[in-house]
């Protein structure tokens, strides 16, 4: 295989362990904290998870190892989207499990969830895991959306698990995996098959947050590669001074990616969903409020600029959201057939135009004609429409040209609006991992396995104070029950992790917000470039403003 320069270099990179993780396998002691009860709902929770349910937290500390020596056969693999340092996961999982006992195994079932339902799997090997070290994407054993969640899917996990002789199964994946992960655990538990089951918090959305898990991987990796290629679009507005540019990133429905990347390059706009959603902001508001910075910088002789839009934007718009479920009402059922056949737009638009309530088709009406085309096209399996392929970028971007027109006429506006647009999201999930996320991900995996060799099971891999250099690093595990509440849920009551969304008085807004007014009319633009992985601690140890806000560094 060919390989690049920097590839090589980062075979050899050795991660840092938290520092009771470094002196060997031998002297790693456990802590057991008091019993944990979860954030809410704790009867219902309690009650559905008899087994796993109000276990202590974990800590690692240096001492005598004094786990049960049995030959572990432990299963692994990857869930959802792809998030840098996955690679490093699976090699810190397997260099604990194989220094434990160099007879202990470790399979990598294949392809996400489905790996494990089909037995598709590969046996993990010293050459096999070299090649993916330090490396970025999930090919080591590929990802998958199947959901782990009925009762028929456990029977066939346990089957599968028998026919291996597993001890243990590691999901690793974002919230909702993790929620299935524990409810696994409960079935092995319940079912007394002896099989434990262990999470490790991914997702490069950053919506897998809570008092335990500071950040999950792959965040800062992402938002590191967005805020490089955003620094250089600043670069290079400030130097044609001609263009604003529209820059939508990933994260789904959360917006901490779109604001650690305005934290990181400090746009002239950043947009963030759940202020849209708290202060109840209309299509038209939010242009206008685009509008009003692109209007002062552009008298002031500035016709440049950049915005940042969160995927998930207009699902945080109150109307916007009222017209989606109107048009998932609209085609339901045969009604897609009828409203496919019409041949022309305009009969089309005629259709939509009889079926929605005034409120929503005032809504529609101001859409520009390509975004409102594009919601009768892309649906879900389920006949809905697919609200993140909507391209909110280019639906701002001409929304704020409409509204400029406007002003040009009535003689406030005097300047020029061109625009370029951009989506980022793909070009982030699978880089390189930084030095941030190659350390946690190896650390998550090591230490996922001492949970394991500790006989835990229904706990989610915890490593914590990592806005500390990683030798501060605390190492242990949280049952995941903790973590949960119960919410709706297609109609049903439901155990899950809480997803966290930005906080508006959380210290990452905050700051956002008291820096944004100035960064809307003036040029503020830093350039964070690219990531660096050799070279002084300061530039390569980094970790995301976010998280540094947060732990009030
Ligand atoms: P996970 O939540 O599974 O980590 O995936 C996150 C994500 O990258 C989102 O930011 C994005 O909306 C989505 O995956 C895209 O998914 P797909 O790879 O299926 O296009």
């Amino acid at each position: 295989m060919n390989i690049s320069p920097l590839q090589k270099a980062r075979y050899e990179y050795s991660p840092k362990l938290p520092g009771m993780l470094r002196n060997g396998i031998a002297e790693i002691s456990v802590e057991v904290g008091s019993a944990t009860q979860s954030v809410a709902d704790q009867d219902k929770i309690q009650a559905l998870f008899p087994n796993t349910y109000g276990k202590p937290e974990i800590t690692f500390k240096k001492g005598q190892n004094t786990s049960e020596q049995k030959k572990q056969v432990v299963g692994v693999i990857l869930s959802g989207g792809q998030a840098p340092g996955g690679h490093n996961v699976v090699s810190g999982l397997y260099d604990a499990l194989k220094a434990t006992n160099k007879d202990n195994v470790l399979l990598g079932f294949k392809g996400g969830p489905s790996g494990l339902l089909d037995n598709d799997y590969i046996e993990m090997t010293d050459e096999y895991i070299d090649a993916y070290r330090n490396t970025g994407g999930f090919d080591i054993i590929g990802s998958g959306r199947t959901k782990l969640e009925t009762e028929e899917q456990f029977a066939v996990v346990e089957e599968v698990a028998k026919k291996h002789g597993l001890t243990a199964i590691v999901i690793i994946g974002g919230d909702d995996s993790n929620t299935n992960a524990a409810v696994l655990a409960e079935y092995m538990a319940a079912h007394n098959t002896g099989v434990q089951v262990i999470g490790c918090p991914k997702t490069i959305d950053g919506d897998l947050k809570n008092e335990d898990i500071q950040v999950s991987f792959g965040f800062d990796t992402a938002t590191k590669t967005y805020s490089e290629l955003i620094g250089n679009i600043e670069r290079d507005c400030n130097s044609s001074k001609k263009y604003w540019h529209f820059v939508k990133v990933m994260g789904r429905s959360a917006s901490h990616v779109a604001l650690e990347c305005a934290l990181e390059t400090q746009p002239n706009i950043c947009l963030i969903g759940e202020e849209v959603a708290a202060k109840k902001m209309s299509l038209s508001q939010i242009a206008d409020t685009i509008a009003d910075a692109v209007e002062t910088r552009g008298n002031n002789g500035e016709n440049f600029g950049v915005a940042i839009i969160p995927e998930g934007i207009v699902e945080f718009v109150p109307e916007f959201s009222a017209l989606i479920a109107e048009i998932n009402e609209l085609l339901a059922g045969s009604k897609t057939e009828e409203f496919n056949a019409l041949p022309s737009w305009e009969e089309k638009y005629a259709f939509i135009e009889k079926g929605l309530t005034k409120e929503s088709m005032a809504v529609f009406a101001i859409l520009p004609t390509g975004i409102q085309q594009q919601l009768f096209l892309e649906r879900d399996p389920h006949g809905n429409v697919q609200v993140s392929l909507i391209e909110s970028e280019k639906l701002f971007a001409e929304m704020v040209a409409n509204k400029l027109a406007e002003r040009k006429a009535a003689g406030t506006y005097k300047g020029k609006f061109g625009q370029q647009h951009h989506f980022f999201g793909y070009e982030g999930r699978c880089a390189f991992p930084s030095n941030f996320d190659s350390d946690y991900c190896y650390s998550l995996g090591y230490n996922a396995f001492m949970l394991i060799q500790y006989g835990f099971t229904g706990y989610l891999s915890k490593v914590s104070n990592l806005a500390q250099p990683a030798e501060e690093w605390v190492a242990g595990g949280m049952p995941i029950t903790k973590m949960m509440n119960i919410e709706r849920r297609n109609g049903k009551d439901k155990p899950v992790i809480k997803k966290a969304l930005v906080e508006l008085d959380g210290a990452p807004f905050k700051y956002f917000e008291a820096n944004r007014d100035k960064w809307a009319v003036e040029t503020c633009f830093t350039f964070p470039g690219a990531i660096q992985y050799y070279g002084p601690t300061e530039v390569c140890d980094i970790t995301t403003k976010t998280l540094a806000l947060e732990q009030g560094k």
